[in-house]
């Protein structure tokens, strides 16, 4: 029986998850994204085309896979219908290439009213959430209100609906906050139809059966680990399990059907939204990397935060996934630079560690390693051209700080653009 080989982020997001996915989906028979919801923004870039994805997952420009949005994920029907229309203008006819879980739940207009509201109340202490309402619909998940997919083909489905917008209404007030535009509410329910016009699934059978009949499928994470309601810099995360245990409850597969954890992470850092960063440069270097890196979020349109690689949270992200391989994205962003710093520690009141702190916002100081920049421009590199002797050190620096090998180079936002690496066994430092 084949695995699931699991796709995710193992920083603060945009580590450039999409882009892979898109490059990986020629060996797989099923991609399926596991949590998350219009949160996020995957960016594919091929054949002088840029596209964004929110919900749908990023292996649907190629036409030999299916594409699954799992249980785990929320769903905004507005922002998928919207994303639909996108793919139909690009010819990209999405019914026969998507199906959808019947207990994904369904993001409503009041739930982003209500993510919002708590926002504008939490004033200074905002997380900089997108505002998309995630926060609010997976609350309802777990309160065990929520609406999902299944729901919208029962006969009192505009009951339930009723039933919980009058309940966001009753918080909403509580906010002073106001209630659903009703032309809000009609898109909502218009949008529903597009959805219906996709197979909703009972995708845990449908992806168990695949792999029993030895289909391989790629899970795709959105978001990032130290994003992760659990492990992440809480409370400035997301609400949903962004790290690998998420695509076992997220697409309904066993723990013992995990193949590779493929880590995404950018050759430096970066973060959009609220909370602590040790590595942010605030300095031109940092205004540097945003602007040669085009730092700015696929989503929100947001200016992203940027730093120096760490280390350490690299490290506690890879042993919460049990990353199998590494792929560094951005890595061309550091053409120009002299010197690459990189993070190996942090100083926490005084005292060395290697290990994340309980709370991030604490002093911590990072302590860095100087290592020499390659100075050459990476973009027009190919498969097989020998890499400057630099750049070979920092790939191998990073290998032997975090033990796993770096199986993708990646250097432009291209599906071209991508340099696959030997994988050899790597020792720790
Ligand atoms: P995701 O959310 O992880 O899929 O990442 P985003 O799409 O939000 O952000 C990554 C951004 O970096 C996108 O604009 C990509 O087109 C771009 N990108 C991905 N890989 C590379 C790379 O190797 N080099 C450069 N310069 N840009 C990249
Ligand atoms: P992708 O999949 C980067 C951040 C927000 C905010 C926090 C909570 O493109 O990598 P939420 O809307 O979930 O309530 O926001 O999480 N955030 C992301 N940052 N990439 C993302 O997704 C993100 N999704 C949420 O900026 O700080
Ligand atoms: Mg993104």
């Amino acid at each position: 029986m084949k695995k699931v080989d699991v796709l995710l982020g193992l920083q603060w997001g945009d580590e450039g998850k999409g882009k892979i996915v898109d490059v990986l989906t020629p060996e797989y028979d099923v991609i399926a994204r596991f949590q998350g919801g219009p949160n996020a923004g995957h960016t594919l870039e091929f054949e002088g085309i840029k596209h964004v994805l929110h919900t749908i997952p990023s292996g649907i420009f190629r036409e030999n896979a299916v594409n699954v949005v799992g249980n785990g994920v929320v769903i905004d029907p507005i922002i998928f219908k919207k994303e639909i229309d996108a793919l139909d203008k690009r010819g990209v006819d999405a019914t026969q290439r998507l199906k959808i879980s019947k207990k994904a739940h369904l993001i409503l207009p009041s739930h982003r009213l209500l993510d919002a509201a708590s926002e504008a109340a939490k004033g200074k202490g905002k997380i900089g959430s997108t505002l998309k309402g995630i926060g609010p619909t997976y609350m309802d998940k777990t309160g065990r209100n929520g609406i999902r997919v299944g729901d919208i083909l029962s006969a009192n489905f505009k009951e339930k609906y009723t039933f919980l917008k009058e309940k966001h209404e009753q918080m909403l007030g509580h906010y002073g906050a106001e209630g659903v535009p009703t032309d809000t509410e009609n898109e909502w329910f218009a949008s529903l139809d597009t959805l219906k016009r996709f197979e909703l699934i009972d995708s845990e059978p449908y992806l168990n059966d695949k792999l029993k009949n030895n289909q391989t499928i790629l899970a795709e994470g959105a978001q990032g680990s130290l994003l992760d309601i659990d492990f992440g810099s809480y409370p400035f995360v997301t609400s949903s399990n962004t790290v690998c245990a998420g695509a076992c409850t997220g697409l309904g597969i066993a723990p013992n059907r995990i193949g590779r954890v493929i880590g995404i992470f950018k050759a430096y850092c970066t973060r959009v939204g609220s909370g602590p960063f040790p590595t942010e440069l605030f300095d031109e270097i940092g205004e540097t990397l945003c602007e040669i890196g085009h730092e700015y979020g696929s989503t929100t349109g947001r200016k992203r935060r940027c730093g120096w690689l760490d280390i350490p949270a690299l490290n506690y992200a890879i042993m919460i996934n049990g990353v199998t391989e590494l792929n560094m994205m951005k890595t061309d962003v550091l053409d120009t630079f002299d010197t690459i710093k990189v993070c190996t520690g942090y100083k926490v009141n005084g005292e060395l560690t290697d290990q994340m702190p309980f709370d991030l916002t604490e002093e911590v100081e990072p302590v860095y390693t100087e290592l020499k920049g390659w100075k050459t421009d990476l973009t027009k590199f190919t498969n097989g051209d020998a890499l400057p002797s630099e750049l070979k050190e920092y790939i191998a620096f990073i290998e032997k700080q975090t033990g796993v090998p770096i199986s993708v180079v990646s250097v432009g936002p291209d599906r071209e653009q991508t340099l696959f690496q030997d994988v050899k066994t790597v020792e720790t430092a």
